[in-house]
């Protein structure tokens, strides 16, 4: 069964969307569980979506005491760096909202790749303290996800290591050809997810959005495609422009 997908007039109203599905979501995860825990997506699409959560319309709905904040991917670069996912979410959102300091689990880019991988994955097991008879699996309440052109999404890039991964949550990678590492959840890890959300904006999306939705099956060459959450949790929010090309827009 095809996911939903919520076509939007344009960016700005595709954000407010995205603001209230994530209020809705952490209202809910923390009314039955006490926590929301997110996985936040890098790029440019989020921008929009997370200024609005620091906005006063937003900010004050979200139980932030409540929140634990994650990343789907990381560059492999210093915390401070222009290109770190991570610092465009405390520009845009982390600053600006009271959020225990103890609740942002950023991916250590700044570290050797390999290390920041293994990092991350053991703070992952430890903050998902699995009681016995769960899977072996990280259970995200949300984890918000963005497209690329070329049909990637977190840091899955077409025909790669990671998109094969059947144990490791968290793997480094050297993402041609900018010859540049980057550490990403693994499809295992994002389809364990209550919930996996994708973003996408934009003309520029809207070839590869419609094979990705509509084409023949091939995850290894479209990587948003190995991204199927058990029981079907997963939700296409986008924009006008990029739903162009789709059949059923
Ligand atoms: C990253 C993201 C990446 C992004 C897509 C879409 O680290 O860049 O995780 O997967 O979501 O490349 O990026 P835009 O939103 O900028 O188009």
């Amino acid at each position: 069964m095809s996911p939903p997908v919520r076509i939007h007039p344009d960016l700005k109203s595709l954000s407010r969307a995205a603001a209230e599905h994530l209020v809705a979501l952490a209202t809910e995860a923390v009314s039955e569980r006490d926590r929301f825990s997110v996985a936040l997506s890098g790029g440019a699409t989020p921008r929009e979506t997370y200024a609005l959560l620091a906005s006063p319309a937003f900010a004050l709905l979200v139980p932030w005491t409540q929140v634990h904040i994650f990343w789907g991917d990381e560059r492999c670069v210093p915390p401070d760096h222009p290109d770190s996912n991570y610092r465009m979410a405390w520009e845009t959102l982390l600053r600006h909202v009271p959020i225990p300091a103890d609740h942002i689990h950023r991916m250590r880019g700044e570290m050797d790749p390999r290390e920041a991988a293994r990092d991350y994955e053991k703070r992952l097991r430890a903050l998902f303290a699995l009681s016995p008879e769960e899977p072996d699996l990280p259970r995200f309440d949300l984890v918000l996800l963005g497209m690329g052109r070329d049909g990637h999404t977190a840091s899955l890039f077409p025909n790669s290591q990671a998109l094969r991964e059947s144990k490791r949550w968290v793997v480094a990678q050297e993402v041609e050809p900018q010859a540049a590492w980057r550490l990403t959840l693994t499809p295992i890890a994002i389809n364990a997810a209550r919930l996996v959300t994708f973003l996408v904006s934009g003309r520029d999306k809207s070839e590869m959005l419609q094979r990705v939705l509509e084409g023949a099956s091939r995850p290894e060459e479209l990587p948003a495609q190995s991204i199927r959450p058990a029981d079907s949790k997963l939700a296409w929010m986008v924009d006008r422009a990029a739903a162009s090309a789709l059949e059923r827009a």
